[in-house]
């Protein structure tokens, strides 16, 4: 299924097919919680992922039960929503560290100005997933931070572009506009065993290079300095990978994905292209609407996610995200 248009085929459009969220399905399951007084409820809401997890007040401590029910149910959803979480920026690193060591967020030119760094935003590990400035006015439309962050429209995993890649991403809403900003997701342990079996063998051994420079030059928008550019080089990832929390194989792919290692670039692109095609099919994505007080988590390594359009101009949208970096892997890749 080779695709037309090259990379502009996965810019979103409002009326694309894959934007359509698919029905949930309203079949309820208890997690045991092992004998903690906190009990979670889960229910499942894409026929092959995401969970919706409710009973957890991630606000107070959280108990080794509740930490480790969370991530089981990431295991098998790789991706969980949590509603009315009342989360500031040390709750949300504090709990986001129960996993892991976390990323900083780094800052690119223009993103934040002498003088008032962390006005706003004031821990390394809070990555800002907004349309506001420093002071939490909205970005003008061709303010370079705005373009900057609208690469978030194309599909992606985080961190894809780093050796040390990203395990979980979790992202907690403050503001929502009153309509759009949906997050989609797609499933790509699901989307890797729908491949064709030919297809799964020509990619078993194949590695991509990622770089994020190459996902910002899509869009157009950002153009990195020299600096920038040699503090952030490209990694390089197998295109097939095992999800540790299930045991499943995923495909490995994302908008920052360049070209697979010692290929041509033309036919390169069309792998790539393909793939993601495959990937982004209607039956493997689900569509997130936020509400205020969503925490959601995803699993980088077996998803990829994408932004949506809002009318950005008028509304404020204000989202937070933590990083889990992958140690187990980057240790592995290292080796
Ligand atoms: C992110 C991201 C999507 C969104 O935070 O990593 O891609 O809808 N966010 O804000
Ligand atoms: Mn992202």
């Amino acid at each position: 299924m080779p695709v037309k248009g090259g990379v502009n085929a996965f810019l979103p459009e409002r009326t694309g097919r894959f934007l359509m969220a698919i029905p949930l399905r309203l079949d309820e399951q208890k997690f045991s919680t092992g004998g903690s007084a906190m009990g979670l409820a889960i229910r499942q809401l894409h026929p092959l992922f995401v969970g919706e997890l409710r009973g957890a007040n991630l606000d107070s401590n959280v108990d080794a039960t509740t930490r480790d029910t969370i991530e089981r149910a990431m295991d098998q959803y790789a991706v969980c929503v949590l509603p009315e979480q009342n989360l500031d920026d040390e709750r949300q690193v504090a709990f986001s560290r129960l996993y892991g060591p976390l990323e900083n967020a780094s800052a690119v030119a223009h993103q934040r100005k002498a003088g008032v760094i962390g006005e706003r935003i004031k821990l390394p590990e809070i990555f800002d997933v907004s349309n506001l400035d420093e002071t939490g006015k909205i970005l003008p439309e061709d303010d370079a931070r705005w373009q900057y962050r609208q690469a978030n429209e194309l599909w992606h995993t985080d961190s894809s572009f780093r050796q040390k890649s990203a395990a979980w991403s979790m992202l907690h809403a403050r503001i929502v506009p009153p309509s759009g900003g949906d997050t989609y997701f797609t499933d790509t342990r699901a989307a890797y065993d729908a491949l064709p079996d030919a297809m799964k063998k020509k990619i078993e051994n194949l590695k991509a290079e990622h770089s994020i420079w190459y996902s910002r030059g899509q869009r157009g928008g950002y153009v990195p300095t020299e600096q920038e550019r040699a503090a952030r080089p490209p990694a390089q990832h197998p295109l097939v990978r095992r999800h540790p929390g299930s045991g499943r194989k995923a495909l490995f792919i994302a908008s920052h994905a360049s070209h697979i290692i010692g290929w041509p670039a033309d036919e390169s692109r069309t792998l790539l292209d393909e793939l993601m095609a495959f990937a982004i099919q209607p039956q493997f994505v689900y569509g997130h609407k936020w509400r205020a007080g969503d925490l959601v988590i995803w699993d980088n390594r077996c998803t990829m996610h994408r932004a949506s359009e809002f009318e950005s101009n008028d509304h404020k949208r204000e989202m937070r995200r933590t990083t889990v970096i992958d140690v187990q892997y980057t240790k592995a890749s290292a080796a």
